[in-house]
């Protein structure tokens, strides 16, 4: 008996140590109720008064010593598992991330972005219009006659006789006008046609933002007044202007309106040329015939108006020096904004 017990034990625990060993079905097998062990310890009957102690009490250690192997082998799989796990779930969190590529706004996005928020800071709405018009707003109803030689320098793409792609984003200012009565204080930006062949400074397709104020007492005073206020915020606050007499068919008086060298300060330099000023935009004074024909009478009510260049705008800003690099969308330009 002594033997047999010994031989279970060896078994057992040679049997546990193996690393794919099922310790659940080895606790069965040797100490279950009707296990190996339980089997023998049942034929003790058989033994002699002087044995059954002896056999007895090695059959307690052998017992005593399986369940320790059972326990240490459990535990040593509980740890390995655990280890495992942390191998596998491993987070380095001193790796830097990964960057995620995020787009942004295109310059000409940016500027009339700046343009719309400088003037809602003042007060104004934004108003849009077509890109198809008529040629009633986009000439006729801003004092341009179908023979007025404006026509020349603003020829454009035509639908039909009457329909076309707007040549300036002025036309807002008259259907503004028919259908709201004054106080008016609007900014309508979008695109324009031009039939003008491509180069560094020409696009058939380009940006204006229209500048409309209509009231009582509107003075070219206010217009100057919003204009250095426009100027200052968009190039520096020590930006000047400067009102050059002009003609607009659509404003009387009319002026050209420059901007003081934001680079040089006004002592002449590269970019303006050596002038000293910058052209940004045009301005007047709405002409009593625009306010007659959209039905404002110009003895009650008079206005100002402007119009600019986006593109321009953001090519003085930006120094960049060929507009087609705002059409063409290089990445590699585009990139820097
Ligand atoms: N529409 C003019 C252009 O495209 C710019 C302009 C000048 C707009 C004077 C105005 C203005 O509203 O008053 O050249």
């Amino acid at each position: 008996m002594r033997e047999t017990l010994e031989k279970i034990k060896a078994e057992a625990l040679e049997a546990l140590s193996a690393p794919s060993a099922n310790i659940e079905d080895l606790r069965i097998k040797y100490l279950g109720k009707k296990g190996e062990l339980t089997a023998v310890l049942r034929g003790m009957g058989k033994l002699s008064a002087e044995e059954r102690p002896v056999i007895g009490q090695l059959a307690n250690d052998i017992r005593a010593e399986i369940e320790a192997k059972i326990e240490q082998m459990t535990a040593e799989r509980r740890a390995r598992e655990i280890e495992e796990k942390l191998e596998a779930e491993k987070l380095d969190v001193t790796i830097p991330g990964d960057k995620i590529a995020q787009g942004h706004f295109h310059p000409l996005s940016l500027v009339q972005r700046q343009l719309e928020e400088i003037f809602l800071g003042m007060g104004y709405s934004i108003v849009e219009g077509p890109e198809v018009e008529l040629d009633y707003y986009n000439f006729q109803a801003l004092n341009i006659p179908k023979d007025h030689p404006a026509r020349d320098t603003q020829d454009t793409f035509y639908i039909t006789e009457n329909i076309l792609l707007r040549s300036q984003t002025s036309p807002v200012q008259a259907r503004t006008m028919e259908v709201q009565k004054p106080p008016i204080k609007i900014i309508s930006p979008g695109r324009v046609y031009r039939s003008d062949a491509v180069d560094a400074t020409h696009s058939p397709l380009f940006h204006q933002v229209e500048g409309l104020v209509v009231d009582k007492g509107i003075t070219m005073g206010d217009l100057k007044g919003t204009l250095e206020m426009f100027a200052k915020t968009m190039f520096g606050e020590e930006t000047k202007i400067r009102f050059r007499p002009h003609h607009f068919p659509f404003t009387e008086p009319s002026a050209e309106v420059d901007v003081s060298c934001f680079v040089c300060g006004g002592k002449g330099c590269r970019l303006c040329k050596g002038e000293g000023w910058i052209e940004i935009l045009g301005a007047g004074m709405v002409h009593p015939n625009v306010l007659r024909m959209c039905g404002i009478d110009p003895e009650i009510y008079s206005g100002f108006a402007f119009g600019m260049g986006v593109e321009r705008i953001a090519m003085l800003k930006y120094r960049i020096d060929d507009m087609r690099l705002l059409y063409e969308n290089d990445v590699r330009f585009l990139n820097q904004f």
